[in-house]
């Protein structure tokens, strides 16, 4: 039987960050993965241009039952840790948004970096090679694969969330921490486009392809630990919903069940502005509405809110135009769903935190078996924040195993 000091399982950004940096300090390291084609989430990430971390990238971007804990890994390794890598490796990169960094050229080219730091400690590969299970035994573990069995010392489980399963994703994080008794956080779709009800949504299904920049929020933003969350993003209308950076940053705090609220003009009081100018604007409503919003959706919210296009300003009662300002300053509506985890870019919960070190990444209570990455109860917002988590708790557990 094959022996090494540490098996990872799961090739991915947090995987191979992982392997790098323990076979680099000199141990005997062997990096597993089930997938064909190695680390198709990097190749695919940024729109194939992998926004591979964010300057900005703090705690407080981050989601978890214990927002402190991914304080001391972000800590020991940071985004500029990650950005010195890069530059090593000379891939050209730039800033596009609100600190996101991509590649100039193509994600390929962190996966090729990876796999250079992999070879620089000498790191063994099994690929594909799928782990079915993890046996303890005296002083390590043993790993059932389908090419045969590995004993490792210790283990790391890299193996990520549920998100995109047809390119690899598998539950084999959670059904580890089941083995060992270890508590969860219960995994949601995040980062992911939300749903209405048919009938509700029937009025809005035109205004599909339309985009604009809005506020957004749900939840309490109230307390030391709110659990709400709000955004001033690009909003996207779709046939069965709402999309676009905006929605995809809400849905990872949005809780089934409960309302999002939408400003689509957060830089104008737009009852405010109707009752002001209600004696010098002769126009019709769809007419004033559509200066500020698209003409659909100016059209759209008046039909679906009952108002008469035709009507004109001036011969609209204050509440009439207090009621029209609430729907579109405070645009409320509760959605009936995600589109899953066939479209969500991470999953939300996962492995709790309070069974895991913040130095190490270990389970407390068995010794030598690590989590890191998307499989643990971490989840940053959009942004370059999901792979900054990655590096930095691969990194954690390397330095530690
Ligand atoms: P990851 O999912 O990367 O790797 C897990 C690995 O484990 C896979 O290679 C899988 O094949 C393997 N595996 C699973 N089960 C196994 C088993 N039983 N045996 C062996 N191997 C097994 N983030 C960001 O910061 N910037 C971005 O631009 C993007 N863009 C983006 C686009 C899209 C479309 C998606 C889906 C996601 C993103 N993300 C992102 C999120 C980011 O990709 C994600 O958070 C990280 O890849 C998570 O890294 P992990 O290494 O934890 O898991």
């Amino acid at each position: 039987m094959a022996k090494f000091d540490v098996a990872v399982i799961g090739a991915g950004a947090a995987g191979m960050m992982c392997a790098a940096t323990a076979a680099q300090r000199g141990k005997r390291v062997v990096l597993i993965d089930h997938a064909t084609k190695l680390a198709e989430k990097i190749r695919i990430s940024g729109g194939g241009r992998c926004n591979f971390t964010n300057i900005n990238a703090g705690p407080a971007n981050f989601l978890s039952e214990n927002p402190h804990f991914c304080k001391s890994a972000l800590s020991r390794y940071t985004a500029a840790d990650f950005v010195a890598l890069v530059k090593k490796h000379r891939i050209g990169y730039h800033e596009k948004h609100r600190g996101q960094l991509f590649c100039d050229d193509s994600a390929e080219q962190i996966i090729d970096m990876l796999k250079d730091e992999c070879a620089g400690g000498d790191v063994h590969w099994r690929m594909p090679c799928k782990v079915d299970s993890l046996e303890q035994v005296d002083g390590g573990f043993v790993l059932h694969t389908d090419s045969g069995e590995i004993e490792a010392d210790a283990v790391v489980i890299a193996t990520g969330g549920l998100s995109i399963a047809k390119i690899g994703a598998t539950d084999f994080a959670y059904r580890i921490a089941s083995q060992f008794e270890l508590r969860m956080v219960e995994p949601r779709p995040a980062l992911v486009p939300l749903t209405f009800d048919p009938q509700q949504w029937a009025p809005f299904v035109e205004m599909a392809g339309i985009a604009l920049e809005v506020d957004v929020e749900t939840g309490s933003l109230k307390g030391r630990n709110p659990t709400g969350g709000r955004f001033r993003e690009d909003l996207l209308f779709t046939h069965r919903g709402l999309s676009g950076p905006a929605i995809l940053q809400i849905s990872s705090y949005w809780m089934p069940g409960t309302p999002i609220v939408i400003n689509l003009l957060p830089e104008l009081d737009l009852a405010a502005t109707l009752i002001e100018g209600k004696g010098t604007i002769k126009k019709q409503l769809g007419n004033v509405l559509s200066q500020w919003l698209p003409a659909r959706l100016a059209e759209g919210l008046l039909l679906a809110h009952g108002f008469d296009l035709e009507a004109r300003l001036a011969d609209l009662p204050d509440a009439q135009l207090r009621k029209l300002g609430a729907a579109v300053n405070q645009w409320t509506i509760t959605p009936n769903g995600s589109e899953g985890y066939k479209k969500a870019e991470v999953t939300r919960g996962g492995v709790d935190t309070r069974e895991l070190s913040q130095q190490s990444m270990m389970v407390t209570k068995v010794p030598g078996l690590y989590f890191i990455g998307e499989a643990v109860d971490v989840t940053g917002w959009l942004g370059g924040y999901n792979f900054q988590w990655a590096w930095a708790s691969g990194v954690a557990a390397g330095q530690a195993v």
